[in-house]
């Protein structure tokens, strides 16, 4: 896997997470999270099941009476990843046998009770749908079981827990708000592990994003597989079709659009971004909603996969090149300021060399500010598997994935070197890693700023100039 990375953006893949209540004696729990957004974002809600429950989570796995994985299936690699890690436990375990040891997330979902059988390690499997047995499951272990619970939703999005912000830095934290995903594209594992697509009711989206406002937190993002087809129609359970709603049905719903504004009204203080957008359900109204309010960040990112029509079609994707062109357009049109990244997959099932051409025109088109790049990583059971040949050798998928990764880091650089000479409004989310002596944050536009510390705090907004850039951070200094 390849990607272009941000000294914010970085990954966190493995990242654990902590709490700080501690109370005597209870039982200490270890998270470690793979994958998306949305996995992290779990992440928090188990940690919040589990705390109610009476355990205190730690970030020292030794001490820990409960370890838990959140897994990813999206690529074989984060897989190996995830084996690996598991592995790496045996140590621990051997040190304190009682240890329990969770699976959580896409791998438990997609390998079920075979998890057991495989890895004899494993103690708990549970799907991205079933945290809430999670006290349960453990009572299971306890008396002496192994315990699996993997059933899938069609209502669950945990709209009434609290999640306890674990990797949160106090400014930015994620709210979810879609779950699951419909659209079946070709390739993908997720509709298989996530389920089904559901909206979670605006009141509790908004009722959250007011409370971590009022705790002093300055930046929301709206989570889903696919936040831009978010449609809540008066009660929770499987998306409709808007078109197919009653009268009454209608009057009570919700789109994306009146969503984002929603919580945009919250504050101008509290900036909004989002991800992530499906290039087939990103419409003109939500493009306005966002141009309207100062506090939408000017970021979108829009994967398209594939430059190539065809492949597109093979891919399932629901849209054509011409189509993703004329909504860049309109981005760019309504939003000249928005900057727009994507995800890209090289060398799928019957790509000709031409067809990965189109792919890397459609890059020079958009010129995006930073895309993630991938080899395609076949899937057990996805359509792509059943139905097609995964027949780009895997050279040619290598060599053709550098081609999009030179020509990404080309456009990152030139678009970066754009911003320099100009003031960005960045909102503070860190020291820099290179010094205490400088603060970094990020510009509406999702690019990273590193400038001289003076007297400004984490979660300041900063009027910053931007002198220089390095790879894909700028450098500045503030000019209030
Ligand atoms: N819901 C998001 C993407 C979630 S997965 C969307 O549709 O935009 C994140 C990215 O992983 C995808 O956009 C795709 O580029 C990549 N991906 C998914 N399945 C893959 C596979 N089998 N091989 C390689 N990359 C894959
Ligand atoms: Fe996977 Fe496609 Fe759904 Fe994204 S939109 S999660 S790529 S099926
Ligand atoms: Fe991975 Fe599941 Fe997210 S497969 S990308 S963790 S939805």
């Amino acid at each position: 896997m390849e990607e272009i990375k941000k000294e914010i953006d970085e990954s966190k893949q493995g990242q654990t997470t902590m709490l700080d209540s501690n109370t005597e004696g209870a039982r200490k729990v270890y998270i470690e999270s793979y994958g998306c957004q949305m996995n992290f974002s779990d992440s928090e809600i188990v940690a919040s099941i589990l705390t109610k429950d009476g355990f205190n989570t730690t970030k020292n796995l030794e001490e820990a009476d409960l370890v838990l994985v959140n897994t990813c299936s999206i690529r074989e690699k984060a897989e190996q990843t995830v084996r690996n890690r598991l592995k790496s436990f045996q140590h621990a375990k051997k040190k304190k046998p009682e240890m329990m040891i969770g699976v959580l997330g896409c791998m438990a979902e997609r390998l079920k009770s075979k998890f057991l059988e495989e890895e004899k390690l494993v103690d708990i499997v549970v799907g991205p749908d079933a945290y809430r047995d999670l006290p349960n499951l453990v009572q299971q272990v306890d008396e002496g079981k192994k315990a699996v619970n993997v059933i899938l939703s069609k209502e669950e999005t945990y709209a009434d827990i609290s999640p306890v912000r674990l990797l949160s830095n106090g400014v930015s934290a994620f709210i979810s708000i879609t779950r699951g995903c419909d659209n079946m594209c070709t390739f993908c594992v997720v509709p298989f592990t996530r389920g089904r697509e559901r909206s979670r009711n605006p009141e509790s989206i908004l009722e959250e994003a007011k409370d971590l406002f009022n705790r002093g937190y300055k930046e929301v993002t709206l989570l889903g597989q696919n936040v831009d087809s978010y449609l809540w129609y008066g009660k929770e359970g499987l998306k409709k079709n808007f078109d197919t709603l009653s009268d009454e049905e209608k009057a009570e719903s919700m789109n994306f659009a009146q969503l984002m504004e929603q919580v945009a009204l919250i504050s101008p203080l509290l900036r909004v971004r989002f991800s992530t957008s499906h290039p087939k359900d990103i419409t003109d109204e939500f493009l306005h909603t966002m141009a309207k309010y100062d506090n939408i960040c000017k970021y979108i990112h829009l994967p398209f996969q594939s430059g190539n029509s065809r492949v597109l079609e093979v891919m399932n994707r629901g849209y054509t090149r011409e189509w993703y062109m004329e909504r860049i357009d309109k981005i760019k049109e309504i939003m000249p300021d928005c900057s727009i990244s994507a995800d890209i997959i090289a060398g799928f099932c019957s790509e000709t060399e031409e067809e990965h051409k189109e792919t890397l025109s459609l890059m020079d088109y958009v010129r995006y500010d930073f895309s993630y790049m991938f080899k395609y990583s076949e899937r057990p059971n996805t359509q792509a598997q059943r139905k097609l040949d995964d027949d780009v050798s895997e050279e040619d998928k290598s060599r053709r994935l550098s081609e999009i990764v030179a020509l990404q880091r080309d456009h990152s650089f030139e678009i970066n070197k754009n911003y320099v000479g100009s003031v960005y409004e960045v909102l503070v989310e860190k020291n820099s890693k290179r010094s205490d002596d400088e603060l970094a944050g990020r510009t509406s536009q999702n690019t990273v700023v590193v400038f001289p510390r003076k007297d400004y705090k984490v979660g300041d907004y900063v009027k910053v100039h931007v002198h220089d850039c390095t790879g894909g951070t700028l450098l500045g200094t503030a000019v209030e």
